[in-house]
């Protein structure tokens, strides 16, 4: 039985989708039944790497998605409007959307499910995190006996290359972004690599699937890569670190509040979460210190299950594509036994069960790379370890790195602290006697 396919959007991962369609040969045999009836774009005249019959192309995405012969809606155009409305129009019209649009599912993810809901229609969202690799249904349906305790990986493929090929070949930043562009990773406006957005948009998603409830979007502590020195990539080499854009979403425990630590206690009715993004130092030997270049890896830790890793390239046409058709095909395996007949799998459709908040980001706990600019004088190094001693923050390290001229760059590594004190502690060392900046501020696992 034909299936209709109507894409909305024919650009890096529409014409990746695009082109396993049209070569159905070895792949699952419902591949074979996935015709794709109508594609909008938004520039007609724009050479195609595929060739489609010009009556199948239009730029009007809704003739798409209202066009009879359309069965399946797959939205891979972006942006937040007219996206968000056009799935909301193909719901209305009782037709299963795919999309990889993470933007628009981040933000307006609860009020896609709540339509979703009521018209008994599936949308899926593989695509929407980690490329090519299957993390959302997994999370959504193998790993549902857990408790998960922590979901953290490097969920931005742009950035992973960008730092990998910095950190290799001492790569220019701008040049690396250029080639990360020409290759289909970036977004169409890459501060949304760049600054940590994307991976925010991820990381909301994964954990409103991990933790049963959506995740405030806006409230997600978020720093990319954009301000990044080169200088503390290098440094952190020599300290045993690689640094990597790691986005982390992680149950707050409630014996931290117990503690007096003022962390944050689960809510009767549902689970106090740290969720954020930041560049962060990875000891070498951490299993998220191999991921390079487009790759993405996404660590679920869970009871009872323990350290589950998810690793595959992050972005791309080819990959995305492969998730983009896995949820293609998963609708039209449960069309083809009649559909949803008896309503939607509470597990596929991954309904909300609790509620989850985020904690306040001063009252959570980290360890921290500072690097100080300072006089190359006697008694900075005492000065410094005092502020952080009178402010509880412990230190792992201070080492010298670099004195020239009178000036010197000191790197701290903390213990594990919580943020307000560590912010305390910064404040007073910025205003010490042969102190002249903190001149970067990571985070360390
Ligand atoms: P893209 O290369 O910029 O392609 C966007 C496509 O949508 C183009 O074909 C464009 O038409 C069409 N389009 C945009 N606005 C339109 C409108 N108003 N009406 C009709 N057509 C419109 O983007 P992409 O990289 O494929 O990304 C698409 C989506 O997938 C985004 O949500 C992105 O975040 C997500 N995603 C991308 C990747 C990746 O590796 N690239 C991975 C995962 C998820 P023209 O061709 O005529 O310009
Ligand atoms: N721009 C995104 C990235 C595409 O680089 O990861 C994949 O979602």
């Amino acid at each position: 039985m034909a299936i209709g396919i109507g894409l909305l959007g024919l650009g890096t991962v529409g014409s990746g989708v695009a082109a396993i369609l049209a070569s159905p040969q070895g792949r699952h045999p419902l591949v074979g039944e996935l015709v794709l009836e109508r594609v909008a774009v938004r520039d007609l005249s724009r050479p195609r790497p595929l060739t489609l019959p010009p009556e199948r192309l239009t730029t009007d995405p809704e003739a798409v998605i209202d066009d009879p012969a359309v069965d399946i809606v797959v939205e891979v155009m972006g942006g937040l409007e007219p996206a968000r409305s056009l799935i909301l129009r193909a719901i209305a019209a009782g037709k299963p959307v795919v999309t990889a649009n993470k933007a628009v599912i981040a933000r307006y993810g609860q009020e896609i499910a709540a339509a979703a809901a009521e018209k008994g229609v599936y949308v899926l969202i593989e695509a929407a995190v980690g490329g090519g690799i299957p993390i959302i249904e997994p999370i959504k349906q193998s790993l549902g006996g857990n408790r998960i305790r922590r979901v953290s990986g490097i969920i931005n493929g742009t950035t992973n290359y960008i730092l990998s090929r910095m950190a290799d070949e001492g790569a220019a930043y701008a040049e690396v972004l250029a080639d990360a562009q020409r290759l289909g990773y970036a977004e169409a406006d890459p501060a949304a690599d760049v600054e940590g957005g994307d991976a925010a948009d991820k990381i909301a998603i994964l954990a409103g699937l991990a933790y049963g409830g959506p995740v405030e979007r806006g409230g997600i502590a978020t720093e990319g890569i954009d301000r990044l020195d080169a200088r503390d990539v290098a440094y952190a080499a020599q300290l045993g670190f690689v640094v990597k854009l790691l986005a982390v979403a992680e149950k707050v425990e409630e014996d931290s509040a117990a503690a007096g630590d003022g962390h944050g206690a689960e809510p009767p009715d549902g689970v106090a979460l740290d969720v954020r993004v930041h560049p962060t130092l990875l000891p070498k030997h951490h299993p998220l210190a191999g991921v390079h270049g487009v790759n993405n890896a996404i660590l679920v830790e869970g009871d009872p299950v323990g350290q589950v890793m998810f690793f595959g390239p992050g972005a791309g046409a080819g990959p995305t594509a492969s998730a983009v058709v896995a949820d293609i095909l998963n609708i039209a395996g449960i069309r083809q036994v009649g559909g949803p007949q008896a309503g939607l799998d509470p597990l596929l459709a991954a309904s909300s069960w609790r509620h989850c908040s985020l904690v306040d980001g001063s009252m959570t706990r980290h360890r921290n790379y500072v690097r100080l600019r300072t006089r190359d004088e006697a008694g900075v190094i005492g000065r410094i370890g005092t502020c952080f001693g009178a402010a509880q923050v412990s230190i792992q390290s201070i080492v010298q790195l670099d004195a020239r001229e009178g000036e010197a760059e000191i790197v701290v590594i903390t213990h594990e602290v919580r943020e307000d004190r560590f912010r305390e502690a910064l404040g007073a060392i910025e205003a010490l006697e042969g102190v002249e900046a903190v001149a970067a501020c990571l985070r360390t696992l």
